[in-house]
């Protein structure tokens, strides 16, 4: 398990060991009585599983939304549980493998799918068999305890994959929740409440069951088409921020500059994995509202004048109120709306002053400020980072927030320790020149800047 933290190493093998051992007592627990009908049902759930696993829905942070759980959550209900368990384990240990994923990563999904599906079961079988419950015309009792069942899967499977996220980011569990499911949790639950259904009707008459078919199918390709529209809307409104940076060549990719000095600050003040991308996303769109001003304002090299420094001051207002159209960006409009404020009160558009300024804003102004500074502008040279550094400090409780500053010094001496770390790395693969002796530290690490810087 190369470059995992040791306490995900844990929670892998520990999560390995736990579903490979509730499957193994499964299969110990009694003997099934292998009949014609049983074996052909079991073929028929791996047939389906198989298929519905090649349908995946990209989820926006990175998680995945699969077809399966239809087909796994009915499984529960029509086959013995460790025929159902095998089903999954196997269809996801084989769809992980054939992915070439390591071995590590093919035992944690796999052992995460046997939980999912087995301890659900296994809290079922307190009231009875699943199938009796949901197949003897008991609905009225059977069905509450199926739709349990699903949220009983739904959470074991979500919590299992977000802890091993949230222990690698040291991050909380609620945080990787609110990233990678909120949005999506009310298909998720319907798949599991239609593979209920499904179940339901296969207990009546197998043959009905193909019914489910049909509406399965229409949610999952309604809730692509609706990822596919947001991820449309995000990358059209990140092109806009770009081809505003691209406006001028001196600020081209300045936003993109800000945006990750303002998630490494977030990071620093530990403000939680959501926030930190919420102003991410705040900060590539800070100047947007630079689409209402003239070029000729915005590339004027010498003064404003009063009225073009009151129409340039109106940027913030007209990015917040585009902002504000885009219900995937409103969470960061006050940090737009705020980032020319300035601790003192003297800022715009509002005069707000210390905390009254939002914390998203206070980090923006500080990330903008040193990328405008150690930026070339037509008007003047790039600052040096220990000129632009100088800036901040002297500008800490007039013009910045002086926690934000804090921060942002400790991101800069990280980014030097981890560029001082490659060039090392490098220097230790470059060649040694043949009769040379070896050369100080300081020197090397210069001598290979030179180098890279030329190349
Ligand atoms: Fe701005």
């Amino acid at each position: 398990m190369p470059g995992l933290k040791p306490s995900v190493r844990f929670y892998v093998l520990a999560v390995g060991a736990l579903g490979l051992i509730l499957l193994t007592l499964e299969w110990l627990r009694e003997p099934l009585r292998w009949e014609q009908s049983l074996l052909i049902t079991a073929l028929l759930m791996l047939g389906i599983n198989w298929a519905s696993e090649r349908y995946v829905i990209k989820l926006p942070r990175g998680g995945e939304l699969v077809a399966s759980t239809i087909s796994q959550i009915a499984s529960i209900f029509i086959l013995p549980l460790p025929l159902a368990m095998t089903v999954t384990g196997l269809t996801t240990a084989v769809s992980e493998f054939l992915s070439r994923k390591p071995w590590y990563k093919v035992l944690f999904n796999t052992s995460q799918m046997l939980l999912a599906v087995g301890l659900p079961a296994l809290a079922l079988r307190a009231f009875g068999t699943p199938a009796d419950l949901l197949g003897r015309g008991n609905a009225a009792q059977g069905m509450p305890l199926a739709i349990g069942c699903v949220f009983l899967y739904y959470t074991i499977n979500t919590v299992l994959t977000n802890a091993i996220i949230a222990l690698d980011r040291q991050s909380s569990v609620i945080d990787v929740w609110l990233d990678n499911n909120a949005t999506s949790v009310l298909l998720e639950v319907g798949m599991g409440v239609i593979g209920v259904l499904w179940a339901y009707i296969w207990l009546q008459d197998p043959i009905w069951s193909l019914l489910t078919v049909w509406p399965a199918a229409m949610a999952c390709r309604a809730f692509s088409h609706i990822r596919r529209l947001e991820d449309e809307n995000e990358q059209g409104i990140l092109a806009i921020a770009d081809t505003i940076d691209a406006r001028d060549p001196y600020t081209f990719q300045h936003s993109k500059r800000v945006a990750a000095y303002v998630e490494r600050i977030a990071e620093v003040l530990e403000l939680g994995s959501r926030h930190v991308e919420i102003l991410g996303s705040a900060a590539r769109l800070h100047d947007l509202g630079k689409i209402g001003i003239s070029n000729e304002i915005l590339h004027k090299t010498s003064a404003l004048t009063p009225e073009e420094r009151r129409l340039m001051q109106r940027h913030p207002e007209i990015a917040a109120q585009i902002i504000g159209r885009f219900r995937d960006y409103r969470d960061g409009l006050l940090a737009v709306l705020h980032h020319h404020e300035r601790y003192d009160g003297t800022g715009y558009p509002q005069g707000l002053r210390g905390e009254e300024i939002p914390l998203g804003a206070r980090i923006i102004a500080v990330a903008d400020s040193y990328e405008a500074m150690t930026s070339d502008r037509p008007y003047r040279r790039a600052l040096s980072r220990e000129e632009a550094v100088a800036e901040l400090k002297s500008g800490m409780g007039t013009q910045f927030d002086p926690m934000v500053v804090a921060a942002f010094l400790k991101v800069l001496s990280e980014e030097e320790r981890e560029r001082d770390h490659r060039l090392l790395h490098l220097n230790a693969r470059l060649p040694q020149p043949i009769g040379t002796h070896q050369s100080s530290s300081v020197d090397t690490i210069d001598a290979v800047a030179s180098q890279a810087g030329r190349q």
